[in-house]
């Protein structure tokens, strides 16, 4: 599919260093954090500016190539994985903090910043970026776009789409667009960046990107609440809004997930006491300790309400990292431990224990087991499904029906199958579980509209019946 004519071109615009064709790099660039799939595209291109990836996208357009974008490779969809080969064109060259901008309070970014780094820097100035993946030591700012990642903070501060004021994006014919203003209000036509975010790199890529920012905030106190049922913890979790505190995170983990996590990061013994079938992790953060005290001592009196262990106050720093690394390390000490599928359901936050009893009934009905975490206080729960000794045919024939199911049980309790991961190359097909037939044609003819040849990032988010 890539012709040596291509191949020439392609080097001509980045130069020969950035152009890889070796079978490990290839390999490399062709997974990301999903299961265990590989998908390696034809080649992989490393542009280091706005005009070069336009160039690559009109030689890509012009010759009906595949092209996708390529981030960090730490998403759980499979977004970048390049299904129908072609061009993979990272973003990892891209990589300057263009301007932090202190009298607006914004920050003007190339797509392939490390999250975390761009967090480190805006910090450094008194100012705070808060979407905060778990893997933001390592994903790119522009990858967080493409899945409008949310991550623990999103409870109180929002998510990705909550901080994108404007975008820089190269269309699949490899014109150059700006999406909106670097404003904060904006009623001006139809909403382009919010349509960009979360779409995947489906309809083109971000090239430039200006987040809003907030003023740095100086303290948090953090809970490590014991549950002796695990129903009862998804239960407090609406009931701590209900008292009126809005916690800066509220995680939900089942044991299992802190007792898979203890093999890889070294967690106190406390934190695994086999009566404690679950746990929520509590952060409020702000400006006035006493008044976060007032808010821990509300949300203990909430707590209470329920069947608790002893709860912890993470008063130092330590304590409070060793809490944060255990949360963050679930999804790949699962990974680490046996085959899984990962599925990312979210509902309203009141409905979460339904969810989780119904999760847990589904697994039973199918023979498998299922390890549950996350953003509780957004209804957002991972669900581990893992295989261990789980006989192969059975893990092929009914975990695929379980998953049906519980998706089906997210849209009956007015919930959805993706929070925060995406829907990418593993979730495609369980689409028309949440969405009709005229909401999906209405996506694809916008999809159509952008990408009229079908090779931006082709083979993701719509089921293969649109065979895209
Ligand atoms: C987490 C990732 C898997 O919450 O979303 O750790
Ligand atoms: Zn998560």
């Amino acid at each position: 599919m890539i012709t040596a004519t291509v191949l020439t071109e392609l080097i001509k615009i980045v130069g020969e260093a950035f152009v890889f064709t070796d079978d490990e790099t290839l390999n490399e660039y062709g997974k990301d954090h999903t299961e265990d799939l590989v998908f390696p595209p034809s080649v992989v291109v490393k542009p280091a500016s706005t005009s070069q990836v336009s160039a690559i996208m009109k030689i890509a357009f012009e010759n009906e190539i595949p092209v996708i974008p390529i981030g960090a490779r730490t998403g759980l969809s499979g977004g970048i994985l390049a299904v129908h080969k072609g061009i993979g064109l990272s973003l990892e060259r891209m990589n300057q903090i263009e301007k932090i901008d202190e009298e607006n309070l914004q920050v003007i970014t190339q797509p392939g910043v490390i999250t975390e780094v761009l967090q480190n820097a805006v910090a450094q100035k008194g100012l705070f970026y808060p979407v905060d993946p778990s893997s933001k030591g390592s994903c790119f700012i522009g990858g967080n776009i493409a899945e409008n990642a949310g991550g623990a903070r999103a409870v109180k501060y929002g998510v990705t789409k909550d901080y994108v004021l404007n975008l820089e994006v190269v269309l699949p014919n490899g014109d150059i667009i700006t999406t909106a203003a670097n404003t904060l209000k904006n009623a001006t036509g139809y909403n382009l960046t919010q349509l960009m975010v979360g779409s995947e790199g489906t309809l083109g890529i971000v090239t430039k990107i200006v987040l809003k920012l907030l003023p740095a905030v100086q303290h948090n106190v953090l809970l490590w609440v014991p549950f002796y049922k695990m129903e009862q913890a998804a239960a407090a979790v609406s009931a701590i809004f209900k008292a009126g505190v809005v916690p800066s995170a509220l995680e939900f983990m089942e044991r299992d997930a802190i007792v898979w996590t203890s093999k890889f990061v070294e967690v106190p013994e406390v934190y695994l006491k086999p009566e404690n079938e679950a746990h929520l992790l509590i952060e409020v953060d702000g400006n006035y300790p006493d008044v976060l005290m007032n808010e821990a001592e509300k949300i203990l009196s909430v707590v209470e309400n329920f069947e608790i262990d002893e709860v912890l106050f993470a008063d130092t720093t330590d304590q409070k990292n060793t809490l944060w690394k255990l949360r963050r390390n679930i999804a790949e000490a699962v990974k680490q431990n046996t085959v899984y599928k990962e599925e990312d359901t979210v509902v309203p936050r009141y409905e979460l224990p339904a969810l989780l009893k119904g999760i847990k009934e589904i697994g039973a009905k199918y023979g498998f087991k299922s390890i549950c975490y996350g953003h509780a206080g957004d209804g957002n729960l991972h669900v581990n499904i893992v295989k261990l000794d789980m006989d192969d045919d059975l893990w092929k024939t009914e975990v695929p029906k379980g998953v049906n199911e519980i998706f089906k049980l997210t849209k009956l309790l007015n919930g959805t199958i993706s929070g925060e991961h995406g829907i990418g190359l593993v979730q495609k097909e369980f689409m028309p579980i949440v969405f009709s037939e005229i909401e999906l044609n209405l996506m694809h003819q916008i999809k159509k509209i952008f990408d009229p040849k079908n090779i931006m990032n082709p083979g993701k988010i719509f089921p293969s019946s649109y065979s895209n």
